[in-house]
């Protein structure tokens, strides 16, 4: 619960006033502090970090000056420093100072990004994790609409750090059947229904994708359904969201050569865990927009029974699926919840997956891979300017029919892999196969995001520490956001974030 706090800024009770300046900053702090404030801010403004300037009380201020980065980046990156430098000072409280006249939305970029840039992953440590810094935002002006910004910016925030600790979690933690009550559990309590699929249930229903890749695997599959369905929206048309949830990819038979590194496969759910985290966002946020949340989990290894190159799948399409590289696993399990979306006759469908190397090598750690059907273009450039705003960057690649010729199999309907060349479209044209109906008509709005590299980071930057970066998160719930008709359509009072 972030507290707002207001009146004279130098008068509250304070850990820490971090107060994030803009060229010289407004008028009335240069006056409060006098030349410490000048020096500070000067100090900062050479060094590029935040500089400390501690007054006769013995109370600290931190001057952190804005970057370039674009839009309300400037604002989350400048407060990610000043939460990194909260952390190292072992401080039990901090406030930030909304410079006068800034926005809400200035004021939730704070928030988020102090709240992001402060995350740590303690789970796997002996010691007593350190207890988070209490939050508090200063404004000259309060006002209800502020208070409901910066509730919304800690929902966000702390949807954002969930998706985090499910990824930083060891594979040993998650293999599906405990990821799925993980998963259930923060989902049940946000009002979110969740129906978990066992392995009878999925042969039941013929996924024939997740069946082939969990086969080399001792653990069983799941296959969990989340579903946001408030008050009144029972009869509507239901947003579905699907996640790739492999709970920890060796390639299987096609095993990852060891230079290409296992080391961060454990992270091969994150599309599964942002969407898990988007529709319990969702739902703390009180937003009034029927989404669907669909997460295929297994794990990917060899094993015995393991499904080799060769083999041939039938899919819960009927589709049949030559397997060349049981390393390109996520598409199988992918294509099964695609085709099975069609039952809930959507609006429209976004898949979110760590899907391809070939995402990393064409558009790096920091921006996502966005492919749509030249119909669905609309909905691409949609999820492209959610994430400029939210900071979750994507470009749109191209997808036009011909890729698919890539896959064409000697023997079945299609062949799991594409060549080297184009290997995120290619990827993409395999999943685009399954969101049709059987005359083969697009079945519904698709989008696919391949965010292989931006889910987890080799080195951090702004709000993203190193490793889990939960990517996707903030994207989807601002993109769920728009879809239920922008800021006017949310609960004013979010509800308390209960997960930890
Ligand atoms: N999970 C990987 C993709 C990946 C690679 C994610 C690097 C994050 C970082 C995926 O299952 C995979 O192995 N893809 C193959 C596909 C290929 C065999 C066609 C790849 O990209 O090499
Ligand atoms: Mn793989
Ligand atoms: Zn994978």
């Amino acid at each position: 619960m972030i507290h707002l706090v207001s009146g004279d800024l130098l008068d509250s009770p304070t850990g820490l006033l971090v107060l994030p300046v803009d060229g010289d900053g407004p008028e009335a702090w240069r006056a409060a502090l006098g030349p410490a404030y000048e020096t500070a801010r000067t100090d900062a403004a050479a060094a590029k970090r935040p500089a400390m300037l501690i007054r006769p009380d013995g109370s600290r201020v931190l001057v952190v000056r804005l970057g370039d980065e674009p839009g309300l980046e400037r604002w989350r990156w400048a407060a990610a420093a000043a939460a990194r430098q909260a952390d190292s000072l072992d401080l039990d409280r901090a406030v930030l100072a909304l410079p006068p006249g800034e926005s809400a939305d200035v004021a939730a970029a704070l928030v988020e990004g102090f709240l992001l840039g402060g995350y740590r992953f303690d789970a796997c440590r002996s010691e007593d994790p350190q207890d988070p810094v209490a939050l508090g935002l200063w404004a000259e002006t309060p006002s209800d609409g502020l208070t409901a910004a910066v509730g919304r910016a800690a929902v966000r925030a702390e949807a954002t750090a969930w998706c985090r600790d499910l990824v930083n979690l060891p594979p040993d933690a998650k293999m599906p059947a405990a990821l799925a009550d993980l998963v259930a559990e923060v989902a049940e309590d946000a009002g979110v229904r969740c129906e978990v699929w066992d392995k009878d249930r999925i042969e039941a229903e013929r996924l024939g994708g997740v069946l082939g890749v969990n086969r080399g695997s001792l653990d069983p599959p799941r296959f969990v359904t989340l579903e946001w369905t408030p008050e009144g929206t029972e009869a509507d048309a239901p947003v579905v969201l699907v996640g790739k949830t492999v709970t920890y990819d060796t390639g299987g038979l096609s095993l990852k050569p060891t230079k290409d590194s296992m080391d961060f496969m454990k992270a091969d759910m994150a599309g599964g865990a942002a969407v898990a985290a988007a529709v319990v966002g969702a739902a703390r946020l009180g937003l009034p927009l029927r989404v669907i949340g669909l997460l295929p989990m297994t794990d990917n290894r060899p094993g015995g029974r393991a499904f080799a190159p060769g083999d041939v799948l039938t899919m819960h399409s009927g589709a049949t699926v030559e397997v060349l590289n049981t390393d390109a696993e996520g598409r199988l399990i992918l294509a099964d919840a695609l085709s099975l979306a069609q039952r809930l006759d959507p609006r429209w469908v976004l898949d979110a997956a760590t899907l391809t190397g070939a995402q990393g090598v064409a558009l790096g750690e920091r921006v996502a891979a966005v492919l749509a059907r030249h119909e669905d273009r609309d909905l691409a450039d949609r999820v492209h300017r959610a994430g400029d705003a939210t900071g979750d960057l994507s470009w749109v690649l191209p997808l036009y029919p011909h890729y698919r010729e890539q896959l064409t199999s000697d023997i079945a309907d299609l062949k799991n892999v594409g060549g080297r060349m184009a290997g995120t479209i290619t990827a993409a044209a395999f999943l685009e196969a399954f969101t049709r109906d059987a005359a083969g008509d697009p079945a519904y709005p698709w989008v696919h995001v391949d965010l292989a590299r931006p889910s987890f980071l080799n080195a951090a930057y702004g709000y993203r520490p190193k490793g889990a970066s939960g990517f996707g998160v903030r994207l989807l719930l601002d993109l769920l956001v728009d879809e239920a008709g922008g800021d006017a359509r949310l609960a004013s009072e979010p509800g308390p974030w209960t997960s930890s």
